[in-house]
């Protein structure tokens, strides 16, 4: 599957903002600690949600994606381990570590394994559930554990956002209080505590790095609407301004855009919120940000690099942007080149000198958001742009090709001949 694009036209008019691929991912897999129905509103319909309920369905848990609409019901799931071949698809999977071990005092997952953006291992996520005494035990395919997880109080060494959760979601059911400390501050996991308070958790400190968490017994059903997806918020407002349209994105009352903003607004998009709306009107000419840095919330997100790398590689000068979360998140940077882009990554950074126009190519995305990065330089590139690799976007982006359509591109989704 590839999207072809013809380049050239504003990304003008209304949209309406996805639900959050990742804050709905943790709560898929805390609804195995609810006794009852979980209906999650708002819910994005991409194939990282449709790969998680597919496991989790194995479980015997009742799931339905229907109009927006997540339904689970995992009163009678039994454990069920997670092969390589899940797991691999599936890096969300590696949540079900903690709510397994909250509901079932066992767990087992094969290593979800690296990608082209790292190794992504998950040492962090084992160390902190062994501090809650859980007994894993590792082979060389994965990850074993067995017992009730007790409260204790535990410090992370790097505010991973994956460890956070799966230690929330195996302390809100553990016996005693857990007190976490170095806890990533991710809107996401706000979003995930406060689905879990709805549903019977007792989570303190929500919002901060200090979580603190009273385990219950047990969950229970509980209906939650999720928010707008920040990232793909700024992808959208990204479109605008590559293409100097103007772009409302609709049901974005409560998406904290912290740190993308200002990156944005420094390369001269204008940027007004209004009630729900954000409204966002690209320069005529996109302006070089001398030094951009990725890093843990509230700084710019390691998920919006991709994405500003090919904004600014139609800027008006040269453009400095550090990845400092994974270690190897400029995969995109060769295919933006194959466009005319000008840019030379070394290390941790990337260095981009500006080009007043972009031409269309053959490229392909080898990660989710490198493949919307490269939708974005199609969209301004002169000329047709084919970008391979659609299905990496698809995990993330909700119909990001009939969306764009509608906001004036010319833009069509084709299936390989
Ligand atoms: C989550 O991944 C997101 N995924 C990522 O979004 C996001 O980029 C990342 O957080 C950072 O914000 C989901 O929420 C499903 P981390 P996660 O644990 O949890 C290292 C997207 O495009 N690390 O904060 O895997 C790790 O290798 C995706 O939507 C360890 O070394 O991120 C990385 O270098 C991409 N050991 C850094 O920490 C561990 O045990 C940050 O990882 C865990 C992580």
């Amino acid at each position: 599957m590839y999207a072809k694009i013809i380049g050239g036209n504003r990304i003008e008019g209304e949209a309406v903002l996805q639900g959050s691929k990742n804050a709905v991912l943790p709560m898929i897999a805390a609804s195995v600690l609810c006794r009852g129905e979980v209906r999650i509103e708002h819910c994005p319909a991409i194939s990282d949600v449709r790969e998680l309920l597919t496991v989790l369905s194995k479980t015997g848990a009742v799931c339905e994606l229907k109009d927006g609409v997540l339904t689970i019901d995992a009163s009678d799931a039994v454990p069920f381990s997670i092969d390589r071949e899940q797991a691999k698809k599936t890096r969300g999977g590696v949540l079900f570590l903690g709510a397994f071990l909250g509901r079932f005092h066992e767990a087992g997952i094969a290593y979800p394994g690296g990608c082209v953006i790292g190794e992504r291992p998950i040492d962090l996520h084992c160390a902190v559930l062994r501090k809650l005494h859980v007994v894993l035990t590792e082979t060389s395919e994965g990850v074993y554990g067995k017992g009730r997880p007790v409260g204790e109080r535990v410090e992370l060494s790097y505010p991973s956002v994956g460890a956070t959760e799966n230690a929330v979601l195996a302390a809100v059911c553990a016996k005693g209080r857990t007190e976490l400390l170095g806890a990533a501050t991710e809107p996401e996991i706000t979003e995930l505590c406060r689905f879990l308070n709805k549903a019977g958790a007792v989570i303190h400190g929500i919002g901060t790095n200090y979580l603190v968490i009273d385990g219950v017994s047990e969950l229970h059903g509980v209906t939650y609407r999720l928010s707008g997806d920040r990232i793909v918020a700024g992808t959208y407002m990204a479109a605008a301004a590559i293409t100097g349209g103007e772009v409302v994105l609709r049901g974005a009352e409560d998406v904290c855009m912290d740190g993308i903003l200002p990156v944005l607004q420094a390369a001269g998009t204008q940027i007004r919120r209004e009630k729900d709306l954000l409204v966002v009107t690209g320069n005529d000419r996109v302006l070089a940000v001398p030094y951009i840095k990725t890093a843990p919330f509230p700084a710019f997100p390691t998920d919006m690099q991709s994405q500003i790398l090919a904004l600014l590689s139609m800027a008006d000068g040269d453009s400095v942007v550090c990845e400092t979360v994974f270690e190897s998140r400029f995969a995109v940077v060769p295919e933006l080149c194959k466009m005319g882009a000008d840019i030379l990554s070394e290390g941790q950074c990337a260095v981009v000198h500006g080009v007043r126009q972009l031409h269309g190519a053959d490229v392909k995305a080898a990660d989710l958001r490198g493949g919307a990065a490269l939708l974005l330089a199609g969209l301004a590139a002169e000329g047709e742009t084919k970008v391979y690799g659609y299905e990496y976007i698809a995990r993330g982006y909700e119909d990001i090709c009939g969306l764009l359509k509608r906001l004036g591109a010319d833009i069509m989704r084709m299936e390989d001949s």
